[in-house]
């Protein structure tokens, strides 16, 4: 099968030929239709991150996935639909098979396209663990979503008003028009107007940028509010520390979210891929069709 091998960090991951992978008891193989790319596959395949997330190399990058059920396993049957998040520090997303425990998948939802579901399982999940489970938002809120348009900023927004929030947003350019469109009540172009100048009496802000966006969003919450962070731990601020839950997958993946695709590229060319993610302007997600 074909994989997108790293065999040293700071190098481009590329197209390899490996062997298929074999079900050892209580696993599955899924003949992979989509892949997601994240910020963290970057982040891995730098270095960065060897301390929180040590990796062997070479290994094959990636962690969401959507396809089917190719060798059978406990509670699934060949050909279902699945989605599922691997561990970062054993990656293989990007590739045209992968072998996991059966317990680590999802059902793809039926609404949207499989090749679409990939897009859900990181971005969706870390923000439905920021807003849900940390930050228990709940109908009559306030919850300040920055990046709206980006992979996890764009499931946050339907997530807040799922939660029953109401929903301000920064984005700016095009984002702006999505931001509203995925739900958002009010949208600030965060290259015209500075939103800690503009808001006040916050109770949640979701910051999926960091540095001085993050300090700027203490200013911005009510005494009691919260300010949950996800690029990296702040002072004053919850960090999300997103980890790969298959029961909380299957929930997310029924809350008819709407996966905002930016780009698709080929398997082949995930190093482009992982280069336009780099750039920060990710309208929703960036997807590798393999199959
Ligand atoms: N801790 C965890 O468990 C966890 C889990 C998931 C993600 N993360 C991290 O969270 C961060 C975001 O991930 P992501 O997948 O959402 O990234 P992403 O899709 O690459 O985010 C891109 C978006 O960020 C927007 N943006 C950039 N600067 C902005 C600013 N100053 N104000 C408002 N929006 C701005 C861009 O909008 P414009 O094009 O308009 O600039 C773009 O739409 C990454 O650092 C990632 O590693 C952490």
């Amino acid at each position: 099968m074909k994989a997108l091998h790293l065999t040293a960090f700071g190098t481009e991951a590329t197209l390899t030929d490996l062997p298929a992978p074999t079900p050892g008891p209580g696993q599955v193989v899924v003949d992979v239709v989509a892949a997601a790319v994240n910020p963290l596959d970057r982040k891995i395949a730098s270095g960065a991150m060897h301390d929180f997330f040590p990796v062997t190399l070479p290994y094959v990058l990636g962690t969401d996935f959507s396809g089917r059920i190719a060798t059978p396993g406990p509670g699934w049957q060949i050909g279902d639909p699945v989605i599922g998040r691997l561990d970062p520090g054993t990656g293989g997303a990007f590739a045209e098979q992968i072998v996991l425990d059966a317990g680590q998948l999802a059902p793809a939802p039926s609404r949207i396209s499989l090749e679409t579901a990939a897009g859900l399982p990181t971005a969706a999940a870390t923000a439905w663990q920021a807003l849900a489970e940390i930050a228990n938002v709940h109908s009559g809120q306030t919850v300040l979503v920055h990046a709206a348009a980006g992979g996890v900023g764009s499931f946050a927004v339907q997530i807040a008003r799922l939660l029953g929030a109401r929903v301000v947003a920064t984005a700016s350019g095009s984002g702006v028009a999505l931001a509203e469109k995925l739900g958002a009540d009010e949208v600030l172009d965060y290259r015209k107007t500075e939103f800690d100048r503009r808001l006040r009496g916050i109770d949640v802000v979701l910051d999926t940028v960091g540095g001085e966006v993050g300090a700027r969003s203490r200013r911005v919450v009510k005494p009691g509010g919260l300010v949950v962070t996800t690029p990296a731990p702040a002072e004053g601020a919850e960090f999300v520390f997103h980890t790969s839950d298959a029961a909380r997958l299957a929930k997310v993946a029924d809350l008819g979210l709407e996966v905002l695709v930016d780009r698709t590229y080929p398997l082949a060319d995930g190093a482009p891929a992982l280069a336009y993610l780099g750039e920060g302007h990710a309208r929703g997600k960036v997807l590798l069709r393999v199959a």
